[in-house]
């Protein structure tokens, strides 16, 4: 019998893409020469904001800064688990600056613990949450040494994982936490080291593998809550078995975005 799924009403923030354009390349989806449109982009995203609220979440929006152009990817710029608040530390110089815009959200939207990270770390765009665990991405953008101050700051058990396919260069571009009080997850084991794949299938054994035509639409840049798995929409491999376990796949549009190399869960944080 197929599994009955609760979604739980969530709280992300979002930023717009109103300065969204690809003028620089740091990783392999980028491509300046390639022409962005930004109306599509800003259209497709409120899109995705207004879906999120149809579906019962709360989306709060954090007001995008020029000159930043990949602040739309608002999972980089801090952490939360129980209110608490771990800033980000680019490792790119073009994205310094967002790091410091996020903090002052949270300070001026009543958060207390809020911590300025001493190593680098891209944020939820490494770190993903279950409840039990954090698992940490590494190898191309976050310092192991970020992975220790997530476990002391949280006090959740942080399990890294290395990276080691450029094109998937952020642990959100490779994973995804479809039920987080359950630790169920999807995941393509080809951007792990043969480690790092052994350490994933111990910890989730029944976990949904993707293919590398799905990781490529970026399915695995996903959100889940509960039940509902908002999903570029290219993926379409992964909507059959997200059904089969019960869950139910919202296609989304993102082209433009992924122009940059995100997609869903990069432009959406969680506030937990
Ligand atoms: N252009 C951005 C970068 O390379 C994309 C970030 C995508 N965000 C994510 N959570 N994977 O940093």
């Amino acid at each position: 019998m197929r599994t009955v799924r609760t979604a739980t009403p969530r709280r992300y923030l979002m930023c717009p893409p109103e300065h969204f354009r690809v003028t620089y390349s740091i990783n392999p989806w980028m491509d300046p020469a390639k022409p962005v449109d930004p109306v599509l982009a800003l259209f497709q995203w409120e899109e995705l904001r207004d879906r999120y609220r149809s579906l019962g979440h709360t989306v709060e929006v954090l007001d995008p800064v020029a000159d930043l152009p990949d602040m739309v990817f608002a999972a980089n710029g801090a952490t939360v688990v129980d209110g608490r608040v771990l800033g980000a530390r680019f490792f790119n110089a073009e994205r310094t600056d967002e790091a410091p815009a996020h903090l002052a959200w949270f300070r001026r939207n009543g958060y207390t613990e809020v911590r300025e990270p001493q190593h680098i770390n891209e944020a939820e765009g490494d770190f993903a949450v279950t409840s039990q665990w954090i698992l940490a991405g590494m190898g191309f953008r976050s310092s192991p040494l970020s992975h220790s101050e997530a476990q002391e700051f949280f006090g959740r058990p942080v399990i890294g994982l290395e990276l080691t396919d450029p094109r998937y260069y952020h642990l959100d571009t490779a994973f995804a936490v479809l039920d987080d009080a359950a630790g169920e997850v999807m995941y393509f084991p080809d951007a792990f080291s043969p480690g790092s794949r052994k350490v994933l299938a111990r910890l989730f054994p029944d976990a949904l593998l993707a293919t590398a035509a799905d990781a490529a639409a970026l399915g695995l840049n996903a959100v889940s809550d509960g039940r509902h798995v908002v999903l570029p929409r290219g993926a379409t491999g992964l909507f059959a078995p997200l059904r089969e376990r019960g869950f139910e796949p919202v296609a989304v549009d993102l082209s433009e975005l992924h122009k940059a190399g995100g997609s869903v869960k990069c432009c959406t944080q969680e506030l937990r």
